[in-house]
């Protein structure tokens, strides 16, 4: 049985702890008359060679998404009311599929429950690992919805010895997004001035210690960050830089994609103040964050949506809400691609 395979019971472990971190919080014609502007209108200019220093490692796209990423479906490490499904269950389910070009992730939205089961989601991981990068992700859609807990992050060994980092985390119908890292002792934003982002700082130490595992984090300011309103506006792009300098994240509506992103040449040297920014200063990048797998995933309830279903206004019990398949008809992620660069 696949329960006493050793590959899968460090899967579990690792997974089990490494989910544990998020108990607690949860142009123009004109002559450039400088570098910096002559820089940016090259990084907009997609026909010209050399515009980017980053070249493209990965693309996750399209027919072959689901070819280099593995459906994890052990018990919810974070508690919550869902059956992880394996690969074949899931497309069989329609669960995971590739429509139009877009990879569609969804949690059951046709099967009537018992109060209190666990109902059908995805989680999913790639295969490769990373310890640096360039990674942007183009979503159409995210999952929202009372008791919905969806999350776009990475992770690396032995919880939190390789770090994890949460780009685009909510839950219920919250309309701003979370970037969170979690690590062990040494790593904080130190002396961060606020205005390097355009976040608000929720906490600024990174380590988890005892039962703290809040993590250093920002909340967008941008209401249309997370959930229902940034679906309704066509969803966008999160890119985040991960190297020596620090992990800094940007977000860009659809309306405001950078061209050098959609040209498939990205210069983050172009892109203004990211949304969040987690500068090396106070914090050793290469000992606190390596060989990261990416995962997506949407659970429901459990250790973040549980306990604050009531405050977020949502009717009910969070048990109630997972019986109720009309609860997550707008529970799915539509991923236009994953892009992973490196310099
Ligand atoms: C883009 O760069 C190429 C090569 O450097 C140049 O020939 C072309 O005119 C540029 N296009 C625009 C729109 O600036
Ligand atoms: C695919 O295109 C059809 C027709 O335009 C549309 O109804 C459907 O929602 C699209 N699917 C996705 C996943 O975008």
């Amino acid at each position: 049985m696949i329960m006493f395979s050793p590959l899968f019971f460090v899967l579990a472990l690792l997974t089990s702890t490494g989910f544990a971190g998020k108990l607690n919080h949860r142009g123009s014609g004109l002559r450039p008359k400088h570098l910096r502007h002559a820089r940016s209108i090259q990084a907009r200019n997609n026909t010209g060679p050399g515009a980017s220093p980053y070249k493209l490692q990965d693309m996750y796209q399209g027919e072959d998404f689901f070819n280099r990423w593995d459906f994890f479906n052990g018990p919810d490490p974070t508690h919550g009311l869902v059956n992880f499904q394996n690969k074949d269950d899931a497309q069989r389910k329609k669960l995971a599929y590739v429509e139009n070009g877009t990879t569609v992730l969804a949690v059951d939205d046709f099967t009537q429950l018992q109060v209190g089961a666990k109902r059908d989601s995805i989680r999913i991981q790639t295969q490769k690992t990373y310890s640096r990068g360039l990674f942007i992700a183009d979503f159409d859609k995210m999952p929202h919805g009372c008791s919905v807990w969806p999350a776009w992050w990475s992770v690396g060994p032995n919880w939190p010895a390789g770090g994890e980092i949460d780009i685009l985390e909510g839950v219920h119908e919250g309309p701003t997004n979370q970037y969170t890292l979690h690590t062990t002792s040494g790593c904080s934003l130190g002396n961060l001035n606020e205005k390097s982002t355009s976040s608000h700082i929720l906490n600024a130490e990174c380590a988890s210690s005892g039962t703290d595992n809040r993590g250093c984090a920002f909340s967008d300011s941008n209401p249309q960050s997370y959930g229902h309103p940034f679906n309704v506006a066509y969803g966008g792009v999160f890119a985040h830089l991960w190297d020596n300098t620090g992990i800094k994240v940007w977000r860009f509506s659809r309306d405001a994609i950078p061209q050098d992103i959609t040209s498939k040449q990205p210069n983050p040297a172009g892109w203004g103040t990211p949304a969040a920014n987690f500068p090396s200063d106070s914090c050793n990048i290469a000992e606190h964050f390596f060989e990261h797998q990416l995962v997506i995933d949407t659970t429901l309830c459990g250790d973040f949506a549980g306990p604050t279903f009531a405050s977020a206004g949502c009717p009910g019990t969070c048990e109630q809400a997972v019986a109720n398949p009309q609860n997550y008809v707008f529970a799915k992620w539509n991923i236009n691609y994953i892009a992973v660069y490196d310099n």
